[in-house]
């Protein structure tokens, strides 16, 4: 399957900012600096900087790798992004110069990629990228097949004031694949925002971190560290490459 790391970016660089402007991300900032202890974080799919900015303003060293010149662009023109080295490329495949504490994979993007063999292509580089010890974070959701009517979903993400998020999904499950398109309704017009996922179980993302030589160290439902339960929507799962092969 054809893929193209920079599409997403494409359609979403412009309004990325605004739309995920309600996401506080200090708890997820918090939790990333304690398992970087102080080394290098390399952030797979940076984006426009919303959880490495923070943690360059902590004083950590941060790399990303981003598949979107546009987000990169975005990253650019904020105050701290020029102390962000990049390097522009698949995160499945590029490999960013240096050995790191700590490579993060957040807000799903691990589904961002085409198919299982891209995925475990993926755990591969974070491994590659890790310091004997270090550890490889993915915050993804769980896939919830039992939304889905017909095929289908229609669910709010956000509902305010000033701006409305729908997202609409068709789900595929003969290959773990969901079609989604937000949809952002404000006094400025409406936005469509593509974006394809190929999910997987948390369960699967553990056998992928064993194939790139990683144990599973922690899983919470959340930033905070609440425990994953029955009824966890989401997860932040920590994988750990060992201090010795
Ligand atoms: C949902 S955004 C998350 C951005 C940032 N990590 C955050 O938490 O705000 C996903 C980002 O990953 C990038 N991306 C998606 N697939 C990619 C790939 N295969 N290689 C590199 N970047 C990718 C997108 O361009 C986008 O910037």
């Amino acid at each position: 399957m054809s893929f193209d790391a920079s599409e997403y970016g494409r359609y979403v660089a412009e309004v990325y900012d605004e739309t995920y402007a309600h996401l506080a991300p200090d708890a997820a900032v918090e939790r990333l600096a304690a398992l970087a202890d102080g080394g290098p974080v390399c952030e797979f799919g940076v984006g426009t900087g919303r959880l490495a900015l923070p943690l360059v303003a902590r004083g950590l060293t941060v790399a990303g790798i981003e598949g979107s010149p546009e987000m990169v662009a975005g990253l650019r023109a904020k105050p701290g992004g020029d102390a962000v080295e990049m390097a522009v490329g698949d995160f499945a495949q590029t490999r960013m110069p240096g050995e790191f504490a700590l490579v993060v994979l957040a807000f799903n993007t691990i589904f961002a990629l085409p198919d299982q063999a891209a995925q475990v292509a993926c755990f591969r580089n974070a491994a590659a990228h890790l310091r004997p010890g270090g550890r490889f974070v993915v915050e993804a959701w769980v896939p919830d097949p039992g939304a889905f009517r017909a095929g289908g979903a229609l669910r709010p993400v956000r509902v305010a004031e000033d701006a409305v998020l729908l997202e609409v999904a068709l789900l595929h499950p003969a290959e773990q694949r969901m079609t989604t398109t937000k949809v952002r309704f404000s006094n400025a017009g409406v936005r469509l925002l593509p974006a394809n996922h190929r999910y997987a179980w948390p369960a699967e993302l553990d056998l992928m971190a064993e194939l790139a030589g990683m144990r599973r160290e922690h899983r919470w439902e959340d930033w905070t560290g609440r425990p994953f339960t029955d009824d966890s929507r989401d997860h932040v799962s920590v994988y750990r490459r060992p201090e010795r092969p």
